[in-house]
């Protein structure tokens, strides 16, 4: 995998972030959304490489752009496999509340699990807790497990989960193990990946989310060192269908970081909405600043990146019309 390719992929979260941050808290998804995968698409064909969205917004008939098989890049240089969300949180811009990213991965051609879009039961934990968990066994043998590697008590450590009506069971019963909870709207990138950093005080990931937000939480922690554990749900026949033409032979795999997001792989997000390790977009009178974190597991160096852009020089910088150009210049 090419190094100088993170440079690249900074500009790309960074131009759907600052395409999407523009609609933080104007209660309209849709548009937050939009903003971000056209923004994302044209950096992305802006790169001299050769990509394939292998996780994306979806299967063809149901999205239009940066969907799963779509060639993105200018298609002269690297061969890579990309995993993308243009706006991880979209719930979470429209409400402008935190943890709203831009995130890409690029990994090396077929180790990205082709992930249908389905719930994924997860795990998460950070660095010094990765060999201790299995999503096999019960919250409580988790827990304690997790507490050991970590020398601390199980009521001690704080478990992050999205709050769902699906998940009461799994509140109650980390509840009775006396652990902490941190109840999330949204955003399980951004929770799985904060169990690697220590500032964030969080321990675990626990419960159902996204499977293709799964491979790209298994790509971060890849590089982050941590680990994630993911089992897909199926609430119906049409589900176990469309995994099986997705190539998913086991459909009660539990599945490790390694097979979610094998090989050398690249993470890169930008913060739409600030969050535990990550601030949102800032606009000020004719620019704006965006920080942005990108990682490689071959190297485990992890790069924090803030970038002053102005919109005097770079017109054009994500946005998708000269309407909304010259909006964000008088801004
Ligand atoms: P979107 O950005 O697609 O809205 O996803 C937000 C998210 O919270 C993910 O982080 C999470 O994996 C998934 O939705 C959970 O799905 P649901 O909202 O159906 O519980």
């Amino acid at each position: 995998m090419d190094k100088n390719l993170a440079l690249e992929m900074v500009r790309v979260t960074e131009a759907a972030a600052l395409s999407s941050a523009r609609f933080m808290g104007r209660g309209d998804e849709k548009a937050a959304d939009k903003a971000a995968v056209d923004a994302m698409r044209r950096a992305l064909n802006d790169i001299a490489f050769d990509g394939t969205v292998v996780i994306g917004e979806g299967e063809r008939d149901n999205a239009p752009m940066l969907y799963i098989g779509e060639k993105v890049g200018l298609g002269d240089g690297q061969k890579v496999d990309i995993a993308l969300d243009p706006l991880e949180g979209t719930t979470i811009c429209a409400k402008g509340t935190n943890n709203a990213l831009s995130v890409i991965a690029i990994g090396e051609h077929g180790r990205f699990l082709h992930a249908p879009d389905v719930y994924m039961q997860k795990i998460a934990v950070g660095k010094k807790a990765k060999h201790v968990i299995d999503l096999r066994e019960s919250v409580m043998y988790n827990l304690k497990a997790v507490a050991r590697a970590k020398e601390v008590e199980v009521d001690d450590l704080t478990v992050i989960i999205l709050e769902r009506d699906r998940h009461a069971d799994l509140i109650a019963e980390v509840r009775a193990t006396g652990a902490r909870i941190r109840l999330i709207g949204d955003g399980d990138v951004a929770a799985a990946s904060a169990t690697c950093f220590k500032e964030t005080g969080v321990d675990l990931l626990l419960g159902s989310g996204g499977a293709p937000e799964g491979v790209l939480a298994a790509a971060a922690l890849r590089c982050l060192g941590g680990e994630i554990q993911g089992r897909l749900i199926f609430r119906n026949e049409e589900e176990k269908q469309r995994a099986k033409k997705m190539g998913i032979k086991d459909l009660d795999h539990v599945y490790t970081a390694e097979e979610l997001a094998g090989g050398h792989i690249m993470f890169c997000a930008t913060g739409v909405t600030s969050g535990d390790f990550l601030k949102g977009v800032r606009f000020y009178y004719g620019g704006a600043e965006t920080h942005s974190v990108v990682m490689r597991s071959q190297s485990g160096t992890i790069r924090l990146i803030e970038a002053f852009h102005h919109f005097d020089k770079k017109p054009n910088y994500g946005w998708e019309n000269e309407n909304e150009a010259s909006a964000a210049k008088k801004h």
